[in-house]
């Protein structure tokens, strides 16, 4: 299977492409979000192929089909693997990604039932899609071909990649948090998605918790299942006809250390420290990163600062909290009204706080670089990452192997995925607990050099040895072979 490269599919292509009206000119730009950080690097290495959707709408590409293919095959050339497209009209991107996706999967597996929209028309679509996904892979893979699926938008294709007849292994991982069974059992096609999950050979999680979840799901909704434990690997095996067994994980994905470290050190980035020390003097960072979404905490976050301001007036004028923002998801209701909540709750406090002089929130609605992202990673004095629910969370691993002058301090939710690895080390916080966050901002604000020092080289070593191409390394061999899963929760 090395020969042929690695075969991955995930809904979003690591570019988005844009069509320009005006110059009638595609251009690509690249995408957002833990997926695409993580797979890119490992695709760039290995080389192989990317099969998913490169972000734009059908019908702004009709009739300019060749000059897109064309863009693909320049930027694959670049990055070193093959990308194809699997193309999506307004209608699927509305009911499929925007309705399926992001109004139904991502509210109900990261513990929000309330902001879920059942429409049975979003499920439809959903598998329009899958098999539309399905189908271009049969087009592309070689026959027996291993291909590995990511995340929630194609829960499905494995089942409709057996109905095509393929025969070759299909794994799977989740990004996100799998969900208890109170909350998976709400969803009305609770059983088509069991069975279809069932219908992979390897099914791998971020955390300990949602592979607990999902057996949990298996063992009340699968009739004819049974589960059994071998060291850390859990095998379903379901009964009948086409007897067949699932292997189960955990694999906790992380990112590519030694570039992030590099980068740090790198003149471009040097430049942009260059920058932020002129504009912050001596003033503390307290930094924020994240995609717009209700998931990330952001509104608990800013109430949390608040109350730091208003319990130690003193550290006004001395702290600031940076948050950038990465638009995301902007045609979903939810995200429109959280957009709103966030505005408000940021202008609020700076009306409150402000100075002539002074301004306790710089918010960034944009995307950066990576350059001036890390340069970002590598001045801030504490990272914020206090997200309500997070599979993973890459900006916590991202911060600590940019920290190359071992002086900044990581808050972290209890619940990221990230806090499995890192909870000796982090500050961990209840993110719905204002006061105890303030209290934990000051901490760490607070720190005493020699153990911000000794906590953000444990933490860094942590990410250096159990860096990206490990965690795909142990997934690849386990689809290949399930008896090589290793113990990763060392
Ligand atoms: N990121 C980005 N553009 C930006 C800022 C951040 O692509 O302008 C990246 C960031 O470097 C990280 C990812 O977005 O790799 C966010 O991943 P994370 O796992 O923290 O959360 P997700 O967005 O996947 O929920
Ligand atoms: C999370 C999901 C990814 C997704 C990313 C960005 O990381 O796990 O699958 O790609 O968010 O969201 P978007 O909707 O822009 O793809």
């Amino acid at each position: 299977y090395a020969t042929k490269g690695l075969a991955i599919v995930s809904n979003r292509l690591p570019t988005i492409v844009e069509f320009e009206a005006s110059t009638k000119a595609w251009s690509g730009k690249p995408g957002c979000g833990g997926l695409v950080s993580a797979m890119n690097p490992i695709l760039e290495r290995r080389g192989g192929t990317w099969v998913g959707w490169p972000g734009m709408i059908n019908e702004d590409a009709r009739g300019h089909e060749s000059r897109l293919d064309e863009l693909l095959d320049g930027l694959g050339q670049q990055a070193g693997y093959a990308l194809e497209s699997v193309m999506l009209n307004a209608e699927q991107v509305r009911d499929y990604y925007g309705g399926f996706a992001n109004s139904v999967l991502w509210p109900l597996f990261h513990g929000f039932p309330n902001r879920c929209d059942f429409n049975p028309r979003y499920w439809k679509s959903y598998l329009k899609v899958n098999r539309r996904f399905a189908a271009t892979l049969m087009d592309t893979l070689d026959e027996d071909q291993p291909v590995w699926v990511h995340d929630y938008h194609l829960l499905v294709v494995a089942e409709m990649l057996r109905s095509m007849g393929f025969e070759g292994r299909i794994g799977f991982f989740l990004h996100i948090p799998f969900p208890a069974l109170e909350n998976f059992i709400k969803l009305p096609w609770r059983a088509e998605l069991m069975r279809a999950l069932l219908a992979f050979d390897l099914v791998g999680f971020q955390s300990a918790r949602d592979e607990r979840n999902f057996l949990e799901c298996v063992e009340r909704l699968v009739p004819h299942a049974s589960i059994s434990r071998v060291a850390s690997t859990s095998t379903v095996l379901l009964e009948g006809e086409a007897a067949q067994s699932v292997t189960v994980g955990v694999f906790p994905i992380s990112i590519d250390f030694e570039d992030f470290e590099t980068r740090a050190r790198s003149p471009s980035v040097l430049q942009h420290l260059d920058a932020l020390r002129r504009d912050f003097g001596a003033t503390k960072m307290f930094l924020g990163v994240d995609r717009l979404d209700y998931t990330k905490g952001l509104v608990e976050r800013f109430h949390a600062f608040e109350l730091l301001l208003e319990e130690h007036p003193e550290l006004c004028e001395s702290v600031v909290l940076f948050q950038l923002v990465v638009p995301s998801r902007e045609n979903v209701p939810e995200y429109q009204a959280l957009k709103r909540e966030v505005d408000r709750i940021v202008g609020r406090i700076n009306g409150r706080f402000s100075s002539p002089s002074w301004q306790p929130i710089h918010y960034l609605y944009n995307t950066v670089s990576t350059e001036e992202l890390t340069a970002l990673y590598r001045f801030a004095s504490v990272a914020v990452v206090t997200p309500l629910c997070d599979g993973m969370n890459l900006v916590a691993k991202e911060f600590c192997a940019a920290q190359v002058d071992e002086s900044g301090v990581l808050v972290l939710s209890e619940f990221a995925g990230a806090a499995d690895e890192f909870h000796r080390d982090a500050l961990l916080v209840n993110p719905y607990d204002t006061v105890g966050c303030a209290q934990v901002l000051y901490r760490a604000v607070m720190m005493d050099r020699q153990e911000r020092r000794e906590r953000i080289q444990r933490l860094r070593a942590r990410v250096q040895t159990h860096h990206v191409f490990r965690w795909a390394n142990q997934f690849v061999e386990s689809l290949h072979e399930p008896s090589t899963l290793l113990e990763v929760s060392d």
